[in-house]
């Protein structure tokens, strides 16, 4: 078993009821629009928003800040070498870089891109190149009821229908998200890994995999899939990522780091090309966007991100969070993801329609109730798109301790003891970008 102790104390404080009010008010009813400082327990993202090891601190002071040929890169470039089995990377300054770096390369105007299911900044970076995303989920993954133990897979039926319609020569690249992240964190198996690959070379596109969350997926393989019971994260992470040409990772996920990320391919002319790209958008290609220190500190937390001991205590976290919810008869999805848990608001408040975002009503009571900080993934941050009415609740890597797990599940019970009292909200004012409104938008609750 293992545990972690303190090395350096932040304080979290919660403030008194009439501020916190206040504090949402004045955030026209949008957590993104609070203070950190008017938070208590913070569950908006688990992005870069984790707790570095000494070791990653260590290597930090030894980071290499020369602007080409830095010895921090090179000790990246082994770690995501030894891990992740790729040798060429390119640095960015976060998952999103790596998206503009090899999207940006790969995908052109009127292109489609099938993915398990994309991301917000993936599908925003297809569409930036004029591309197509569309979703391939398997069909559990539409509810946010009990299903198989790999929800999060990609469709290779779906897939291939939809190449059937716009034709093989339409879709340059396949993605596979692992975990994937919009459908509440579910899980990738090697088999269906497998299977993607195989559906690539069919249609000659690429395959790349969206590693944000790769050793918290590899856990769940070695929990649930047949023949890796006994496999080390190290030995199922190489096997998963194998079947890959090409990788975007994002640092601040499994990377444990507060920024960075990269994107790693095999084939050498594409590594050029986004070589070249990451010049115009990130940096020379041996910091990409990162200092030095920050390059060493990924390449500590890439290795610590596959130690099974901490996977059983960061996972071991969120399923802690989901019992407790559980216990309480809180609706959540089930079965839990490996990075938060995903509260369903449409049946925690059966009474507010989709268009008085449950979600969002849900966000402010839990912020209101016990200054915890949450995301709404429904109606409100996905217009007119058919989702489960989910609130994300992200668990940051190593910062949290059993009483703010207690004091999460409290808040969260306290709220579903009133849900009957609680109303739901309009849009008040809004960006050009409706896609990105959740980020900004100003609500009010809607008048009884
Ligand atoms: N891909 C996935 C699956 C992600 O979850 C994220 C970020 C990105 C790409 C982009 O990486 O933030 O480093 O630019 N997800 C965060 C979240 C923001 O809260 O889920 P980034």
């Amino acid at each position: 078993m293992r545990s972690y102790v303190t090395k350096m104390a932040g304080v979290t404080t919660l403030p008194p009821r009439e501020e916190r009010e206040r504090a949402l008010d004045q955030a026209g009813y949008n957590v993104f629009n609070l203070d950190s400082d008017d938070v208590f327990v913070d569950l908006l993202t688990d992005s870069g928003t984790g707790t570095m090891s000494d070791s990653q601190w260590a290597a930090m002071l030894e980071g290499d800040e020369a602007y080409a040929g830095s010895s921090s890169f090179d000790r990246l470039q082994a770690a995501v070498q030894d891990v992740m089995g790729f040798e060429q990377i390119v640095p960015t300054h976060q998952g999103r870089g790596a998206e503009n770096v090899l999207y940006g390369t790969l995908v052109s105007e009127g292109d489609h891109v099938l993915n398990n299911t994309h991301f917000d900044t993936t599908r925003a970076h297809v569409a930036a190149n004029g591309g197509v995303a569309v979703d391939c989920p398997v069909d559990s993954a539409e509810s946010a009821d009990d299903g198989d133990s790999f929800e999060g897979n990609f469709s290779v039926e779906r897939a291939r229908a939809h190449v059937d319609d716009v034709g093989a020569d339409a879709v340059p690249v396949v993605v596979l998200t692992i975990t994937n992240n919009s459908n509440a964190g579910q899980p990738v198996s090697i088999e269906n890994t497998r299977a993607v690959r195989e559906f690539a070379d069919e249609i000659d596109a690429a395959f790349v995999i969206d590693a944000c969350r790769f050793a918290e997926n590899a856990y769940f393989v070695r929990e649930r899939e047949d023949g890796y019971a006994d496999a080390s994260i190290q030995e199922i992470v190489r096997e998963q990522l194998e079947f890959a040409d090409a990788v975007v990772m994002s640092g601040k996920k499994d990377g444990i780091t507060n920024i960075g990320g990269f994107a790693a391919m095999r084939d050498p002319d594409l590594f050029e090309h986004c070589k070249q790209r990451a010049i115009l958008y990130e940096g020379f290609p041996t910091y990409g966007g990162m200092a030095g220190r920050d390059l060493a500190a990924l390449a500590v937390g890439l290795r610590e991100a596959v130690e099974l001991p901490y996977l059983e205590h960061r996972i071991g976290q969120v399923r802690e969070l989901a019992d407790l919810l559980r216990e309480a008869e809180v609706p959540i999805a089930s079965p839990v993801g490996g990075h938060a848990v995903y509260v369903d608001a449409g049946a925690f408040f059966p009474e507010i329609p989709a268009r008085e975002f449950p979600g969002q009503a849900l966000v402010c009571e839990l912020y209101r109730e016990g200054g915890v900080r949450a995301v709404e993934l429904g109606s409100f941050a996905f217009p007119d798109t058919e989702r489960p009415e989910f609130v994300r609740l992200a668990l940051p890597r190593r910062t949290y301790h059993r009483e703010h797990i207690e004091h999460i599940a409290e808040t969260v019970e306290a709220v579903y003891e009133r849900r009957d009292e609680v109303a739901g909200y309009e849009v008040v004012e809004e960006p050009p970008i409706e896609e990105l409104r959740h980020f900004s938008a100003r609500l009010e609750p809607v008048a009884e």
